[in-house]
């Protein structure tokens, strides 16, 4: 039908939002489990009215171009928005949404098991029995550090890292937090939560947990300096964005014993291959950035991202955008 917005879809996401775009638009879905070809993609795009992006394709001049001055709106199927150039896209009237509040709980699960399998070197101990090694109940067989009644210093305390926090108030641990700003005192006192300078928690912490977005200040926020702040004991833990972490300074403090042991979601690069040294570290333990992966959850996203989607092509507020300073100057 002429008359049908033209979308491009950047990947097959759940039903629960395909479908949606599928009955609405003239939706051109690319099918394959990995990402459009950078060229593939700025030729598909030509002429949409609508995009639904994901984390791993570049909103940024070449793409706007290539889509044209008739492209409405980028609909990121994630929270963060890194991949997308936002004021490029507000320059051209472009409106941008993404996909908050729903993958809170389950990104911040995944923090948590992320900690508590560092900490009680779970992947270890599988690896252990696997490899047919258990001969005995053992007195000093992957011995951790106890994860209730520890300090966890709690790095962005936007809404994840508020979930963490509640989390971690059941293990009866001690909650420090830092942000760019100090949080109200009523959220602080809803989990016994202090704020304090990186400088002060970065020693203080047995666990870091980072939860912030990527920006040109949060880049390398974990880097050779900051990493040695940390106690010999620490844990690191990271859901947020790969390169908020400096990965060699990583490397370096893993096998050096600067802290005790990492554990990512998130890398960088991202995908990390596994000839990546930190792969190899057994103090190191990474899973493929899952922590929005509950069926549950990606089913609320993509009806989400294609609310925004279908909002947009018709030319109406997205109902979560990131640019919502895109409608002041229309
Ligand atoms: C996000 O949404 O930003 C996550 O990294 C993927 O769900």
């Amino acid at each position: 039908m002429a008359d049908r917005p033209r979308v491009f879809v950047a990947r097959l996401i759940p039903d629960e939002g395909l479908d949606l775009v599928r009955a609405a638009t003239d939706a051109d879905i690319w099918p394959d489990e990995l990402p459009p070809p950078r060229d593939e993609l700025l030729q598909r795009i030509k002429g949409v009215d609508g995009v639904l992006a994901l984390l791993t394709d570049r909103v940024d001049d070449a793409f706007l171009d290539a889509a044209g001055p008739g492209l409405k709106v980028v609909s990121n199927y994630a929270v963060g928005f890194d991949n997308v150039d936002v004021a490029a896209c507000t320059r051209r009237g472009v409106a941008v949404g993404n996909t908050p509040g729903v993958l809170t709980d389950t990104t911040a699960d995944l923090a948590w098991t992320l900690l508590m399998a560092a900490a009680r070197r779970i992947v270890e101990g599988a690896d252990y029995v696997r490899a047919d090694r258990w001969k005995t109940w053992g007195p000093l067989l992957l011995l951790g550090p106890d994860v209730h009644g520890a300090t966890i210093g709690i790095v962005g305390f936007g809404r994840i890292g508020q979930a963490v926090a509640r989390r971690a108030m059941g293990f009866g641990m001690r909650i420090v937090y830092h942000d760019l700003q100090r949080a109200e005192a009523a959220v602080e006192a809803a989990y016994g939560a202090t704020f304090l300078p990186l400088e002060e928690l970065l020693p203080q912490s047995d666990f870091v947990s980072l939860h912030v977005n990527l920006t040109d200040v949060t880049r390398h926020l974990i880097n050779a300096d900051t990493l040695r702040q940390m106690k010999p004991t620490a844990i690191l833990v990271n859901t947020s964005r790969g390169p908020v972490v400096d990965s060699m300074a990583l490397v370096d403090a893993l096998r050096d014993g600067v802290i005790a042991a990492a554990a990512l979601d998130v890398t960088d690069p991202e995908p990390m291959s596994a000839s990546h040294p930190l792969v190899s570290l057994p103090n190191c333990l990474i899973v493929p950035h899952i922590a929005s992966a509950s069926r549950a959850t990606r089913g609320k996203m993509a009806a989400m991202a294609a609310a925004n989607l279908l909002a947009g092509v018709r030319g109406e507020r997205l109902p979560t955008p990131v640019n919502p300073e895109v409608y002041e100057a229309r």
